[in-house]
């Protein structure tokens, strides 16, 4: 977000402090979060949807941080959750589990229980063989469960292959063909009450097109259900609103409601509630990861600038080919500029962080991945034996940790050493 990261006095700036000095604070790697971004993010669909009947529901995977989900819960937002782990999060952070979607392919037994007695908003249906799974679950425990089914529209997201959901060759959602025959079965099962209906297209969508197609191909299934006398109450359109990393232009919630309502109003239904399953959209400018410049290395045929952050920390550009912007907190003009790849520690070719990147460093200067909010630290590990970076939110001049940097004990804490 350019108001809450921007330049003053040379050096790259988080809302009211500079992020060298929460580099030298706080050490690297570090992922650092405005809290004035993370708001206004929330605060955009909050209005591009004031007035009809809505929820957000904040994709845990985007970024799981107590004090993150803490803080969008306060603002009102519901929660979209793909695990047991997601939901205990959302308990620890002191948020509304009556305001959680449940997402997800292969819900277990044991999660589904827990959901029904955290009597969660919600079940996103993906499968026949779930259908019957829940059904099962609320009888044993007596529990009528809300469920929705989510279907796959079939439409083209334009996104990277891994992070495009909503086409037939991908495991997720029901047949389109098949919807209307498995919401009869769920709407005859006195164990559930169907309440919704959802899709999920995929992530990182820079247009409105493919968010229209899929709520026109939604609403066609709406008719047919309602020719069988089944009326739902929401509708929810999944996550995967785009944001900007570089040259990206994605349209704003703004936009996209407006694009939505259309639709929506035209086919009759303008009352719904909306739903989204909003993850990155909500985060991904609010963050930034920090890392120190260990050594400048000349190879053969490259320049190499090694950092200690590592695909372990932040795993999108060697998984996706991601391009993250990458620039020095304290640029100086003293060193004449050259292309590098940025790289990590870890013992693999794929551990780089950006390439052919035109950038003046020296040894012991600190860099920032900008856009770093979403799937950064949800996504790191303990490969080779890293421990994981630190999280910083900050607030106007305050800079609170929200998860302490772990240290070696950290590393093996779960593990048992056989004495014999
Ligand atoms: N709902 C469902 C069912 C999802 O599968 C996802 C993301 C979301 C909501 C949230 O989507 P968002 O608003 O964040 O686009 N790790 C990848 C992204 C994977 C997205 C998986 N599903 C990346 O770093 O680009």
């Amino acid at each position: 977000n350019d108001q809450d990261f921007y330049w003053k006095d040379g050096s790259l700036w988080c809302e009211d402090v500079s992020l060298e000095t929460l580099a030298r604070k706080f050490g690297t790697p570090l992922y650092v979060y405005s809290k004035h971004a993370l708001v206004s993010a929330f605060n955009a669909y909050q209005s591009a949807l004031a007035d009809h009947p809505h929820l957000v529901c904040f994709a845990l995977k985007a970024n799981s941080n107590l004090s993150i989900i803490k803080l969008f819960g306060e603002l009102g937002s519901g929660f979209d959750i793909v695990s047991g782990g997601e939901l205990q999060r959302v308990k620890a952070a002191g948020c509304d589990t009556r305001k959680v979607i449940f997402s997800g392919v292969g819900k277990t037994v044991r999660e589904i229980r827990e959901a029904l007695l955290a009597d969660i908003k919600c079940f996103n249906i993906e499968s026949p063989a779930e259908l019957d799974r829940i059904i099962a679950v609320a009888s044993e425990l007596k529990l009528r469960a809300r469920v929705s089914f989510r279907v796959n529209p079939d439409v083209d997201a334009k996104t990277h292959p891994y992070i495009s959901t909503g086409l037939k060759k991908n495991k997720f959602g029901i047949a389109y063909e098949d919807a209307v025959s498995l919401y009869i079965k769920a709407s005859q099962a006195p164990e559930l009450e169907v309440v919704g209906i959802d899709c999920h297209i995929g992530s990182q969508i820079t247009e409105t097109t493919p968010f229209a197609d899929a709520c026109e191909k939604l609403c066609t299934l709406l008719d047919q259900l309602a020719e069988h006398g089944i009326n739902l109450k929401h509708i929810d359109f999944g996550g995967g609103l785009g944001i900007k990393y570089g040259t990206e232009t994605p349209p704003t919630a703004k936009e996209l409601m407006a694009a939505l309502r259309r639709v929506l109003v035209r086919r009759g239904y303008g009352d719904l509630e909306m739903i989204f399953e909003a993850g990155r959209s909500l985060v991904g400018n609010s963050g930034a990861l920090l890392t120190e410049v260990e050594f400048l290395k000349s190879g053969q045929l490259k320049n190499f600038i090694m950092v200690d952050a590592a695909m372990n920390d932040m795993i999108r550009p060697t998984l996706y080919q991601a391009w993250m912007q990458i620039v020095p907190v304290t640029p100086s003009n003293d060193k004449s500029a050259a292309f590098y790849d940025v790289v990590g520690p870890v013992c693999e070719t794929g551990d780089w962080l950006g390439k052919d990147r035109l950038l003046s460093v020296r040894q012991g200067d600190i860099l920032a991945m900008l856009s770093a909010g979403a799937y950064g630290m949800t996504m790191a590990s303990n490969y080779n034996s890293r421990c994981l970076p630190a999280e910083v939110l900050v607030n106007g001049e305050e800079a609170h940790l929200i998860r302490r940097r772990q240290n070696y004990e950290d590393l093996y804490r779960d593990e048992i050493l056989l004495t014999r």
